[in-house]
């Protein structure tokens, strides 16, 4: 596990927009595409609006970067709440990605069946492989979910994308940590005094797994956390 803390909200997505292009290059030295794992939520739009301009919007080679989201909302795509519209808006719209290389989240199907379709496709990407995302990016709540895994909603360990519906948040589609924990690297993204308080649970208080940001553990990857100060103000 790797700990970067920053002075500010904008030092720290500097910091992970650098680490990501580098992630990428080094990558695709190796492999024919990076296959990334987007985080939805509010937090990483500064770091893709980075993303989507200079130098990244030429640095990184967007053609052969493919594009899948962590979790999402069943919402319309043209709604504001809908993760791949924030990405969309803040990073796709702006860099030179295939069409093709952007999977969303089907949200005009039952959440069954749009889990059912994404398992499907995420099979076909990894099935024969050792590993599946080359990153998942994600965030975390102040009760401690990451994606949309939360407290006391169980998601089935058994399959790689979940319908959840959470009385709380509503209905959502999840990558499970069966599938996150496969991946080559994950890195979170976390930024405001908002977050201290379950940070410092997580790490200074409860080692057993408590929250469910706690499965995301990767068997064979380096677990990166890019924090501000703020968020880190309770920690170590
Ligand atoms: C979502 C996210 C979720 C998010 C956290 C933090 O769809 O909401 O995937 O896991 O990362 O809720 O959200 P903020 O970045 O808005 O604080």
């Amino acid at each position: 596990m790797e700990l970067h803390i920053y002075k500010n909200a904008t030092e720290t997505c500097k910091g992970l927009a650098a680490w990501i292009a580098k992630l990428i290059d080094d990558t695709l030295l190796v492999k024919e595409n990076f296959i990334w794992a987007l985080a939805g939520g509010s937090t990483p739009k500064e770091l893709y609006a980075l993303l989507s301009s200079a130098p990244y919007d030429q640095k990184i080679k967007w053609d052969r970067v493919h594009i899948f989201w962590g979790d999402e909302r069943m919402v319309p795509f043209s709604d504001n709440m809908n993760n791949a519209k924030m990405a969309w808006d803040e990073l796709l719209s702006k860099v030179k990605i295939p069409e093709k290389n952007i999977h969303k989240i089907w949200t005009d199907i039952k959440p069954e069946e749009s889990a059912a379709q994404y398992e499907k496709m995420l099979h076909s990407y990894f099935d024969d492989k050792p590993v599946t995302f080359d990153l998942v990016l994600c965030g975390i709540g102040e009760d401690g979910h990451t994606l949309s895994l939360f407290p006391n909603e169980k998601t089935p360990d058994d399959m790689w994308v979940a319908a959840v519906h959470s009385k709380e948040k509503g209905e959502r589609i999840t990558l499970t940590p069966s599938v996150v924990n496969r991946s080559a690297a994950v890195a979170f993204l976390v930024l405001g005094e908002n977050k201290a308080g379950i940070l410092q649970h997580i790490f200074e208080y409860s080692p057993e797994k408590k929250y469910p940001v706690q499965q995301i553990a990767p068997l064979n990857a380096q677990l990166h956390w890019f924090v501000d100060e703020d968020a880190a103000g309770r920690i170590g």
